[in-house]
């Protein structure tokens, strides 16, 4: 007999849920009844995504994963904030348009590659490491999902794709290692996603995109619904996995 599908924790932290992909698995989530807390570096950008998401078990919380000394604190006030905390859904990283100039940055200064690789290389691995060690201290069976990308698996150069990489080896080595703890670590590497990340050159939801097979870019609501697939009791068998949702993008190589 088939068994409910249920969330396997309810109290969950969202880095990068102010905006995009973020803010729609905090909404999916919301639907499932958990407590969730977003946090990112504006507060504007948290309180609008509140005044949209319209729940009283949405907690938002200023932060910037950069400052990895900050994370044990981050997690502390939201564990605060939602009574509890069981779950993280890494999704803060900046992007291609970060820079006002796409993948190849040839003529990128060394400040900007420390601006990028600082969130989404250093800090992506030093979150996913204090979340390990926050569950695992308190003996939690709980849930990590890192938001990689499709970018891992394209030829570009610049510091975006070899820190999504890393991501998904470190998504696989974690998750392996300490799946016998009952702590869950899955991947989503998304393709072109209509999110304020890509706005320089994803705008409406009819735009064409031949570069995907499906000819259309991929909504947040469809990677949401993948992250309660991968947080819930069903996806628990997917462990250490990174599952690449794409759309069929032809500039995949892998
Ligand atoms: N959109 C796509 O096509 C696409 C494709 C593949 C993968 N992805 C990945 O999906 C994830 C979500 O991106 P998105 O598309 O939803 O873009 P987004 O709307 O720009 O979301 C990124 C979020 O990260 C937060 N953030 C950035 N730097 C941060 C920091 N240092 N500390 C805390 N929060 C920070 C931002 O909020 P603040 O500015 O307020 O800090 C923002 O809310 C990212 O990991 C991205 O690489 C996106």
């Amino acid at each position: 007999m088939k068994s409910e599908q249920v969330l396997r924790n309810d109290k969950v932290l969202v880095f990068g849920g102010g905006s995009g992909i973020g803010k729609a698995i905090a909404r999916r989530l919301l639907r499932e009844n958990a407590g969730v807390t977003i946090c990112g570096r504006s507060k504007e950008k948290l309180l609008a995504a509140k005044e949209e998401l319209k729940s009283d078990d949405l907690f938002c919380l200023v932060g910037n994963i950069a400052d990895v000394d900050s994370h044990e604190e981050l997690f502390a006030k939201a564990e605060t904030l939602m009574g509890g905390l069981s779950a993280f859904v890494n999704s803060a990283a900046l992007g291609s348009g970060t820079l006002g100039r796409g993948y190849e940055p040839w003529d990128i200064t060394s400040a900007e590659w420390d601006m990028m690789t600082d969130t989404d290389f250093k800090a992506a691995f030093f979150l996913m490491r204090n979340e390990v060690n926050y569950l695992i201290d308190r003996q939690c069976r709980g849930n990590i999902l890192n938001i990689a990308s499709n970018a891992a698996c394209m030829d570009i150069i610049g510091s975006y794709g070899a820190s999504k990489l890393s991501i998904i080896k470190w998504t696989r080595a974690l998750g392996k290692r300490f799946g016998h703890k009952g702590i869950v670590i899955n991947g989503i590497a998304p393709g072109a996603t209509l999110t304020p990340m890509i706005a320089h050159y994803a705008r409406t939801e009819d735009q064409p995109y031949p570069r995907h097979a499906l000819e259309r870019f991929i909504k947040p609501e469809e990677i949401a619904e993948l992250a309660f697939y991968l947080m819930s009791n069903y996806g628990e068998i997917i462990c250490g996995h990174t599952v690449v949702a794409d759309a069929g993008d032809n500039a995949a190589t892998l």
